[in-house]
């Protein structure tokens, strides 16, 4: 990726949908998906593989997933919180599967039952199968939630975050995602713990996930393009948050995200008017729920030129 593009990937149908309270049909989420792909965001994280128990919305992530799959131009991802889901993803014949623990050992014994410890054990099976299965085309992430802090335990130590990506690079992650999960990052936290960790990724891809609880989402955009991230998760509509973190609120928005980087010179390839629109229909199945941003309340500035237009 030269240094004018910048990446956006839609968590939407993941992080969104996770907090939710209607469930989509699998026809809705696969619509949802064409249509961005239509609109030229490509990389989609379309469901999570955890027990239908734990969250109902992803109980059709099979059909979500291998649906995806025949959509052209998608690279879908998902997220799996362990083997068993890294095993369920393999099987939808995914390419994409994002791993995720948590720095702070609090949120992940509420998130996944499990020590910050035992999940990275966890993430070396997941490589482990991957390998043994010969899929070596299947692309493994590796995302450190909590990464700016955590609403139950508070302070994490940078450090620390950067031992976690270090063990997960050692331990075959082909990609890092730096989640503040629960909005507590701010923009010199950001460019600070950014330049680290790209220092010990080298050509590696990696991602920054924000969320806009505080109101820092997009500076904290800003602060990651200064320490050389170009690639993003977001969400559309700012739909969002963490089921198992208190408090926690919607991920940047997709449309404000996609906004930022063109006006900072970034091409992201995404059509703005294209995602208003898409905005307003996935906006009219959930109904109730809180839906973010700027750009679709103001609009475009007049004159505004997209790079990708
Ligand atoms: N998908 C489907 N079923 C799964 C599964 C998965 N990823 N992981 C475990 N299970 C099943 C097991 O097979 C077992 O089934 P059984 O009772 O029929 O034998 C049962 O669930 C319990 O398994 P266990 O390994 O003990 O899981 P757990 O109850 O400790 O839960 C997680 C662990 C990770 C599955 C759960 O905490 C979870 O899904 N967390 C994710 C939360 C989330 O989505 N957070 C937001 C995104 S960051
Ligand atoms: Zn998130």
């Amino acid at each position: 990726m030269n240094d004018s593009r910048a990446q956006v990937r839609e968590v939407g149908l993941r992080d969104g949908l996770q907090m939710v309270k209607t469930i989509l049909s699998a026809e809705q989420k696969l619509e949802w998906c064409r249509r961005m792909v239509a609109a030229g965001c490509t990389e989609i994280e379309v469901t999570s593989f955890v027990p239908p128990r734990i969250v109902p919305q992803f109980a059709d992530s099979d059909e979500v997933a291998r649906g995806a799959l025949t959509i052209a131009g998608l690279h879908a991802s998902a997220l799996v919180p362990n083997l068993k889901g890294a095993q369920r993803a393999f099987d939808a014949g995914l390419k994409k599967v994002h791993y995720v623990l948590s720095a702070s050992n609090e949120h992940n014994l509420k998130n996944v039952r499990r020590s910050t410890a035992e999940s990275v054990d966890d993430f070396s099976n997941i490589i482990a199968a991957r390998n043994e299965s010969g899929r070596q085309d299947i692309k493994l992430g590796a995302g450190v939630a909590t990464a700016f802090g955590c609403t139950i335990s508070g302070h994490v130590d940078e450090q620390h975050v950067l031992r976690l990506v270090e063990t997960l690079l050692k331990a075959g992650a082909d990609e890092i995602a730096i989640a503040d999960t629960v909005g507590y990052a701010h923009p010199g936290q950001v460019r600070k713990l950014m330049r680290q960790v790209l220092a010990l990724t080298g050509d590696l891809p990696v991602t920054c996930h924000f969320h806009d609880t505080r109101g820092l989402g997009l500076a904290n955009v800003v602060a990651a393009l200064d320490a050389g991230v170009r690639a993003f998760d977001s969400s559309l509509g700012g739909l969002g948050g963490c089921p198992f973190a208190p408090n926690a609120t919607g991920n940047i928005n997709t449309e404000d995200t996609v906004f930022l980087l063109e006006s900072e010179g970034m091409r992201t390839g995404i059509d703005i008017d294209a995602l208003l629109a898409i905005r307003e229909q996935v906006a009219s199945w959930l109904p109730g729920e809180p839906f973010a941003g700027a750009i679709a309340r103001a609009g475009l500035p007049k004159g505004f030129v997209s790079l990708t237009m």
